[in-house]
C-alpha cells in the first residue's frame, strides 16, 4: 500500500512538473520569481469571462506581499474533476492548495480526511445569509469543510421570439413543452425542439432527477431505495418519449453535456434547453446570435403539480495536504467574501450563495434575471447528501442512460438501480 502511495506521489510530481513547464497553469501576477510562497487554486473551466476572477486573485497577491497565486483550470466535466482529485488526494498530493468542489463531493472528501476544517471561517451567525441547502452541503458531522462559492439550479431556457411568433406562452409543464416544440419545429426548419444533458455522466442525473421529482418520485427515503416506483417509471418514460415518440429531442442528446447543448441553443438551433444559470450571461452578450431572443423560467411541472430543480454549485475547500494551509484558507475566505461574490456575479455570471446579494441594487440593475433566481435557489432540491453519493450516482448514471438509450425499459433500469442502491446503502450503515 505504502509503495503504491509513493508511486502515485512520484507520478503526480512528474505530471505536475511537466504540466507547469507545459504552461497549463497561469501565474496571476507578474512577480512570481520574486515571491516566496505560491498558492495553487484549482477549479473547473470557467464559462464566460474569467477576467473578474483573475483580477480578484491579483488583488489577493497585492494584499499579501510575497504570495503568488497560480490559477489552474481542470476540464469542465465534474466527473473528470472528481477523478483527478480522488487520485491526487489518495496520493496525498500537495500540488494544489485551494480547490472548487462540486456540491456533491464535500461529505465524501470530508469523510476521507482530505479537507481542512474551515469552521472558524464560517461562524454559526455568519451562516444565516447563505442558502440553507448550501450550508447543509458544506457541513459534515457539524463541521464546515468548504466555503460556499457558487450556486446553481436547473432552468428552462426558451426562445421568446419563436414562442411569440407562434402564439405560445412560456411553458409551465412538460406537456406544454411537448406541445409548443412539436408544433414549432414542424414549421421552422433546422430547429431542435428541446435539448438537455443526456450523456452518461453527472449532468444526466441532474436532468433525470428533475423528471423523477416532478412526477412525484424519489430515490431514497428513510435510508432505503424507493427508486423503483410507478412515478419514476413514468418520469423515465417521459424522457424517452421526448426523443423517440414526440421527436422533439434529437437522438444525439445521449452525447450532450452542458456546453454542447448551450452552444446549440446559443446558435439558434433549439427552441428549449435545460441548463444551469451560467448560460444566461452568455446569451446576454450582444454578439450572441440569440441576444434578446431568450427567456428563462422554472423547470416544467409534472403530474405531481410542482416544479423541482436540481441544486448545483461549487464550493471552496482547502487541501489537507497543503503546505500553506493558513494562507490557502485566507484565499478561500477572500474568494467567497461578499465583496468577491459580487464582483464574480457582475462580471462572470457566477451566482452568489449569499441571499443578501439578491437585494443588491447594482447587481439587480445589471442582471434583472437574478431577481427570479433567489426563489428558485431557495426551493432547489439537493441530490442525496452522503459520503456515498458518487457510488449512488454511478448507478443512476448507468441505469438512466440505459433507459433513455432504449437498452433497458425504464422498469428494468429502475429494478436494477434499486438493487444496487440498496447494496450501497447497506455498506453506508455498517
Ligand atoms: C453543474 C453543477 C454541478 C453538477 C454539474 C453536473 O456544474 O453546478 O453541481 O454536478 O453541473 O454536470
Amino acid at each position: 500500500m505504502r509503495l503504491l502511495k509513493n508511486l502515485i506521489k512520484y507520478s503526480l510530481l512528474t505530471v505536475c512538473s511537466f504540466s507547469a513547464t507545459a504552461g497549463c497553469s497561469s501565474p496571476v501576477g507578474s512577480s512570481r520569481a520574486a515571491s516566496t510562497r505560491t498558492i495553487v487554486f484549482k477549479h473547473g473551466k470557467i464559462f464566460g469571462d474569467s477576467g473578474p476572477l483573475k483580477t480578484l486573485l491579483r488583488e489577493f497577491e497585492v494584499n499579501n506581499p510575497g504570495v503568488s497565486v497560480l490559477d489552474e483550470e481542470l476540464p469542465s466535466s465534474t466527473d473528470e474533476q472528481h477523478q483527478f482529485y480522488v487520485i491526487n488526494l489518495q496520493g496525498e498530493s500537495a500540488s494544489f492548495d485551494v480547490f472548487a468542489l462540486d456540491v456533491i463531493w464535500i461529505s465524501e472528501f470530508a469523510r476521507a480526511g482530505w479537507l481542512r476544517n474551515l469552521s472558524d471561517s464560517l461562524p454559526v451567525a455568519a451562516r444565516e445569509d447563505f442558502f440553507s441547502a448550501t450550508i447543509d452541503a458544506v457541513t459534515y458531522r457539524e463541521q464546515i469543510y468548504a466555503l460556499p462559492w457558487v450556486i446553481g439550479a436547473g432552468l428552462l431556457y426558451y426562445r421568446k421570439d419563436l414562442l411569440e411568433k407562434y402564439g405560445f406562452a412560456p411553458p409551465q409543464s412538460w406537456t406544454d413543452v411537448v406541445a409548443a416544440a412539436s408544433q414549432i419545429t414542424a414549421k421552422e426548419s433546422n430547429l431542435h425542439g428541446f435539448v438537455w444533458q443526456g450523456k452518461q455522466y453527472e449532468g444526466l442525473v441532474c436532468n433525470s432527477l428533475e423528471y423523477l421529482w416532478t412526477f412525484g418520485g424519489k430515490v431514497i427515503e428513510d435510508g432505503h431505495s424507493v427508486i423503483n416506483s410507478k412515478e419514476n417509471i413514468n418520469a423515465l418514460k417521459m424522457m424517452r418519449s421526448m426523443i423517440y415518440d414526440f421527436h422533439i429531442t434529437p437522438e444525439f442528446v445521449t452525447t450532450l453535456t452542458e456546453e454542447p447543448s448551450r452552444r446549440l441553443f446559443g446558435a439558434g438551433r433549439a427552441l428549449f434547453m435545460r441548463n444551469w444559470p451560467y448560460a444566461w450571461s452568455l446569451f446576454e452578450q450582444t454578439s450572441s446570435p440569440v441576444y434578446n431572443k431568450v427567456g428563462v423560467t422554472t423547470i416544467p411541472r409534472g403530474p405531481a403539480g410542482e416544479s423541482y430543480a436540481t441544486l448545483g454549485g461549487w464550493h471552496l475547500g482547502v487541501n489537507k495536504y497543503s503546505r500553506s494551509p493558513e494562507l490557502a484558507q485566507k484565499l478561500a475566505r477572500f474568494l467567497t467574501s461578499a465583496y468577491a461574490a459580487k464582483k464574480l456575479a457582475l462580471g462572470t455570471g457566477h451566482e452568489p450563495t449569499r441571499r443578501s446579494l439578491y437585494k443588491d441594487p447594482e447587481l439587480l440593475r445589471k442582471h434583472p434575471f437574478k431577481r427570479k433566481l433567489k426563489d428558485i435557489f431557495e426551493k432547489a432540491r439537493p441530490r442525496p447528501v452522503t459520503p456515498y453519493y458518487m457510488m449512488i450516482s454511478q448507478v443512476m448514471q448507468r441505469e438512466f442512460s440505459a433507459a433513455i438509450s432504449r437498452i433497458k425499459t425504464p422498469q428494468h433500469a429502475l429494478v436494477d438501480a434499486h438493487d444496487q442502491i440498496e447494496h450501497i446503502l447497506a455498506i453506508e450503515k455498517q
